[in-house]
């Protein structure tokens, strides 16, 4: 289960802290105000979000496949305000019991996994009844001529970009697996006249139906 991929370990903290830099940090603290209980973060790489998490917050299982970000995930836990279980393991097959969770949160991170609608099922299945949902991701343009180009954009850039996709429809997807979408907006980050294929993102949240 565990993934070894350093080089993409080492550009995706520096792209991560200057996005962070440029507006990233509010729309994560965004993402994650208000949570309360025992929450999962998948994908939690080196642990970017722990810092933001409220005190209301009593535990986080943060999983994560690579092994270069898990250990830094590891010390940033070491220095959270919360006690963070750091756990190896992937979206698809997540290492939690049914109904574990009070909350779980997908941040940049459906993009990337192999099966994005094995992944929401997991997300149901873990997630408590009424638990919620925090989604903050790039995703399909609503614009079908900017999503043909996200298309062709995803020839290439999965196989240099560690298996991120930028024409998924990740609010589809999750709304197939039963959750209905409460809140949602929608944003180009980075902001920009010219439109770069990662760029539509969503944030919002999302609880089960039924
Ligand atoms: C673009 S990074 C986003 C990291 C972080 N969540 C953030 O908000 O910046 C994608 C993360 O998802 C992880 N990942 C890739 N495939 C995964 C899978 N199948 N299950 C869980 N995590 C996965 C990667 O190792 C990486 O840490």
């Amino acid at each position: 289960m565990s993934a070894s991929n350093p080089v993409f370990a080492h550009v995706y903290k520096r792209l991560a802290a200057s996005m962070e830099r440029h507006g990233g940090e509010a729309h994560r603290r965004r993402l994650l105000a208000g949570l309360s209980g025992r929450v999962l973060e998948v994908g939690a790489a080196h642990g970017i979000n722990l810092r933001y998490y409220p005190d209301t917050v009593t535990e986080v299982v943060a999983v994560e496949p690579e092994r270069h970000l898990r250990a830094d995930a590891e010390r940033a836990a070491a220095a959270a305000p919360m006690p963070v279980d750091v756990r190896d393991g992937i979206a698809e097959r997540l290492p939690l019991d049914d109904d574990a969770v009070d909350a779980a949160v997908v941040s940049l991170v459906l993009c990337s996994v192999v099966d994005p609608d094995a992944a929401a099922r997991e997300l149901a299945r873990v997630l408590r009844p009424g638990g919620e949902l925090r989604v903050y991701e790039h995703v399909r343009s609503r614009d079908p001529r900017r999503a043909r180009l996200q298309e062709r954009f995803d020839v290439v850039w999965p196989h240099v970009a560690a298996g991120c996709h930028s024409s998924r429809d990740t609010v589809a997807t999750l709304r197939h697996a039963g959750f209905e979408v409460e809140e949602l907006s929608r944003f180009r980050f980075p902001p920009g006249r010219v439109f770069v294929p990662t760029s539509p993102h969503v944030l919002g949240h999302a609880r089960l139906v039924g």
